[in-house]
């Protein structure tokens, strides 16, 4: 039977290129889960966009003399673009500015607004005395209260990754003028979030299979408190409100709106396809199941603060199934950091390596359990000495042997000697193996097993020879080269959702796998001249 399976994945901000960081934390893993669930036959919806609000892009815009529509236009154009170049099989990626979204956004704000759990209150907001501004999230700077860090912002601290109130912070100061901000009184609209810490706590005590790292973190959340949220700012850029009571200048929080483009994005995704109701088969469905690819600093947000806003709206919505969030990526042992110069950005991966190579790379170094180093260094190893050496080169080395002492053609096997049997039984169990990791979203455990079946085809090779075989059996030798390309076969399913490209080469030559599965080989099927599939980088030591 075929799931709807929801692949939700975190929305970049438009407001500077993402590195290599955000690309295995988040956007990669999801594809390469995406593309599974796809190979098993199920029905994906992988939605997601750019992030178009917020102080991110306004506090960009500010520092460049430029609009927020020239920010948010430039860096959307640049991840569509790496989109494409990296093959991510996005089945919608939008932005949050489109007129679905922020309808979608009030139609939430007046339901939950209806239903009590939003409400006005009166707080105190840093105000900048010289600018004469409010100073919402990014638009404050200070110590952090946690970690010390001296440059966390009014949101959140990119070094502990917390979630900040701005009045938290040590010694804050105003982005815009570097003063110290004044507490000044203003009224904004709350998510009751304390409404739904029963029902959360039910929610999340039910899940199984979450990564520990996760659950852990929501769970302590909730024990800590959950508390109410001012879901307006006092801003110009961002969706308006439904309702005019607060006056004029205040616009939606960034965050209230983001998550809710999950919803937004499937519905427009359903407008497209010529079927507007279609996304109700994933998000009105108790059988479907939604899977949520993102960051760690991002944990709140979709394991308390979505599920409660989806709980708010009482329309029947189906709640996350799993949050598997990646930790983070480090460079030289610091968070990688575009704003901060630290590690590659994604355009500069891609200038560099070709993109399979590069997904391989990230993909076997994806950030699961604990926070993992990455190096340019190691990016370029571990395509040489595992993509390259471990895989490229059996099937260049098998289909090359093919092409010469087979005529050119997949050649009928003889008898299967138990050696043969073994590799086949070995790639086979792999194979399931692998299907399992995929299951718990254990990606890189999923790539490694695929690649020992490549290993176990190698150690075959060099235990049979078939390249002596060809002058003393030539009999046995092909079916010796036979086995080894139906073992290629095979490890080329685990590899699919991680190698698209490649894969695409390789369905040319060996057809398309007609699901998660070894296929038999089709006998006689013509064998061109191969071309490798992936060529050697060069190391540059740092
Ligand atoms: N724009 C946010 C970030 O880059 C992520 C938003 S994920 C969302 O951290 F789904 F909530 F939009
Ligand atoms: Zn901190």
């Amino acid at each position: 039977m075929s799931t709807p399976v929801l692949v939700a994945v975190a929305w970049p901000y438009a407001s500077g290129s993402r590195h290599l960081g955000h690309l295995a934390g988040a956007y990669l893993p999801a594809d390469i889960y995406a593309r599974h669930q796809r190979m098993l036959g199920n029905e994906v919806l992988m939605v997601s966009g750019s992030d178009v609000h917020g102080t991110p892009i306004t506090v960009r815009a500010e520092d460049e003399g430029v609009t927020p529509d020239d920010i948010v236009n430039r860096y959307h154009g640049e991840f569509l673009r790496q989109w494409d170049e990296l093959g991510m099989q996005w089945d919608l990626y939008t932005t949050t500015g489109t007129k679905n979204h922020a309808e979608t956004t009030q139609e939430m704000f007046l339901a939950q607004l209806e239903n009590g759990h939003i409400d006005r209150r009166v707080t105190d907001q840093f105000f900048d005395p010289e600018k004469q501004r409010f100073l919402p999230d990014r638009y404050i700077e200070g110590t952090c209260p946690h970690c010390e860090y001296a440059e966390a912002r009014g949101d959140q601290c990119d070094n502990c990754g917390r979630t900040l109130d701005a009045t938290e912070l040590i010694e804050p100061r105003s982005k815009l003028s570097g003063a110290t901000p004044e507490l000044r009184e203003t009224e904004h609209y709350y998510y009751r979030y304390s409404d739904f810490a029963d029902q959360l706590r039910t929610f999340l005590e039910a899940k199984q299979g979450w990564r520990p790292h996760v659950l852990n973190f929501a769970l302590g959340w909730l024990e800590e408190g959950l508390l109410d949220r001012a879901i307006t700012r006092d801003i110009e850029w961002g969706i308006e409100l439904p309702v005019d009571d607060l006056g004029p200048g205040k616009r939606i929080y960034v965050w209230y709106d983001a998550v809710i483009g999950y919803l937004s994005a499937s519905k427009e995704w359903a407008q497209l396809s010529g079927d507007a109701d279609a996304w109700k088969h994933w998000w009105h469905n108790d059988d479907a199941r939604h899977v949520y690819f993102i960051g760690k600093d991002n944990i709140p947000f979709h394991t308390l603060f979505w599920p409660a806003q989806l709980m708010g709206t009482k329309a029947g919505y189906h709640l996350p199934d799993n949050v598997p969030a990646n930790q983070y990526v480090t460079f030289k042992g610091g968070k990688a950091s575009a704003s901060r110069g630290i590690g590659l950005t994604i355009e500069e991966g891609l200038d560099r390596f070709e993109p399979d190579a590069l997904r391989y790379a990230l993909a076997a170094a994806f950030p699961e359990q604990a926070d993992t180093e990455i190096s340019e260094d190691q990016i370029a190893r571990r395509i040489n000495d595992e993509l390259v050496a471990t895989w490229g080169n059996l099937v260049n080395r098998v289909l090359s042997m093919m092409y010469k002492t087979c005529d050119g053609a997949i050649p009928a096997p003889g008898e299967l000697e138990p050696e043969d049997q073994e590799l086949l039984a070995t790639v086979d169990a792999l194979l399931e193996k692998s299907a399992g990791h995929f299951e718990a979203v254990e990606l890189r455990a999923a790539l490694r097993s695929a690649m020992d079946g490549a290993q176990a085809a190698n150690q075959y090779l060099n235990a049979t020879e078939p390249w002596k075989l060809a002058k003393t059996d030539p009999d046995r030798a092909k079916t010796v080269l036979f086995v080894a390309l139906s073992a290629i076969n095979g490890v080329r399913v685990g590899l699919m959702p991680y190698l698209p490209f490649t894969s695409e080469r390789l369905n040319e030559v060996l057809g398309v796998p007609s699901g998660w599965r070894r296929d038999e080989l089709e006998v006689g099927r013509a064998i061109a001249k191969p071309q490798p599939l992936f060529a050697k980088v060069e190391i540059t030591e740092e």
